[in-house]
């Protein structure tokens, strides 16, 4: 069976790492990687590839910036001449980035059917591109892997019992890979060590969402609760591109340690070692729960519910006064592992194990 893979935004290169890795375990699956272009610096690319040994993308269609139509529109022409070159038995896509909406439309016109890792997750939030990108895969997709109950549940409400697709509960790759890889981060990860920083005295910060950054009333909030937290605590912030240039746009002064976007391994590190995370990232409030470690989510909602019916991750918004509380709150907390949310670290297995049943 040939599969044409499309990955392009960080995350995505995160997921690809342990879904290839079990691929290449089996002879009966030939995969062909395709990089849209969308992430392309060294350290939001380049780095996970080599870190985390994913197979060289055959393609790379340098496709990046612009608008989303823009975007989305160049990704489907170049994904789509590769179809035609390849003719790939099925095309997999990750998440609800415009290189997984690219990559899903241009296959299920061609009649190519689409593997979507990652479905069903809802925010119910129609604001956000990453929404639409994902509902829309979701119901163009042939086999729907889900990550947790919740997000069958989801499908199950869409109606997806009545269509011709297969949904499957498999758990999160993000785990798998979390597990996989904690070895070898302890042993290579540089920035821990290199910011001569001490366990448990940090808040790991990332802020990137487009409904945080593109508006200046919310990213305003966000800035007041983390420099007052700074004053407390040293602030670790991984900055996103965009991110760095509001930050240099809009001359914005700070006592946080702004550092630049950092590789698997070191985000591991910083994940085992900081006191909490402060996020609007969807893969970060996982990751917190991984290593054992509450999150102040600054969003309006989230994907991953259980982790707030659970009590580890506390939704805040952009409201400066609720992600003081919910610090607060937290500093007396202690973290109580709970039930196994994600599958427990066999989602790649499965994935593969069900790929080579339905070839
Ligand atoms: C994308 C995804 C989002 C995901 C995120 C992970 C969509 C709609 N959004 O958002 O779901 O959570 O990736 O990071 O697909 N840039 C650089 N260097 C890079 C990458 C980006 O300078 O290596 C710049 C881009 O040119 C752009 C900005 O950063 O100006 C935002 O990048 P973009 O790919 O549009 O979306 P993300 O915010 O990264």
């Amino acid at each position: 069976m040939k599969i044409l893979t499309v990955v392009g935004a960080r995350p995505q290169f995160v997921k690809a790492a342990v879904v290839s890795r079990n691929m290449a375990l089996q002879d009966g699956i030939q995969e062909f990687i395709l990089h849209s272009g969308q992430h392309y610096d060294d350290n939001m690319s380049a780095i996970f590839f080599e870190e985390m040994r994913i197979p060289t993308p055959h393609f790379n269609l340098n496709i990046n910036g612009g608008h989303h139509g823009e975007m989305t529109g160049k990704m489907m022409a170049g994904i789509e001449q590769k179809i035609l070159e390849i003719k790939p038995d099925a095309l997999l896509v990750y998440g609800d980035t415009n290189s997984t909406l690219a990559g899903a439309l241009a296959a299920a016109k061609l009649h190519v059917p689409v593997i979507h890792v990652e479905a069903g997750l809802r925010s119910f939030n129609m604001r956000m591109p990453e929404e639409i990108n994902r509902i829309l895969t979701d119901r163009i997709s042939q086999i729907l892997f889900c990550p947790t109950t919740r997000a069958v549940e989801n499908l199950q409400r869409e109606g997806f019992d009545l269509l011709d697709n297969r949904v499957e509960l498999v758990g999160d790759v993000m785990q798998d890979a979390a597990l996989f890889y904690a070895a070898d981060a302890a042993s290579m990860a540089k920035v821990f060590h290199t910011l001569e920083l001490e366990t448990g005295s940090f808040l790991l910060v990332t802020c990137h969402r487009a409904e945080n950054t593109n508006d200046p009333e919310r990213f305003g909030q966000i800035l007041q609760a983390l420099n007052e937290l700074a004053e407390r605590q040293t602030i670790i912030f991984p900055v996103h591109p965009r991110t760095r240039q509001l930050f240099k746009t809009q001359s914005i002064h700070s006592n946080l340690k702004l550092i630049d976007p950092v590789g698997y391994f070191d985000m591991i590190l910083l994940l085992k070692n900081c006191q909490l995370v402060i996020t609007d990232s969807g893969g970060l409030q996982k990751e917190a729960y991984f290593f054992q470690k509450h999150c102040i989510t600054m969003r309006d909602e989230t994907e991953w519910v259980e982790l707030v019916d659970g009590g580890y991750n506390v939704i805040c918004g952009a409201d400066a006064r609720r992600i003081l509380t919910a610090f607060e709150q937290f500093q007396t907390a202690q973290f109580k592992p709970g039930a196994d949310l994600y599958g427990g670290g066999q989602a790649g297995e499965r994935i593969v194990s069900f790929l080579m049943d339905w070839l």
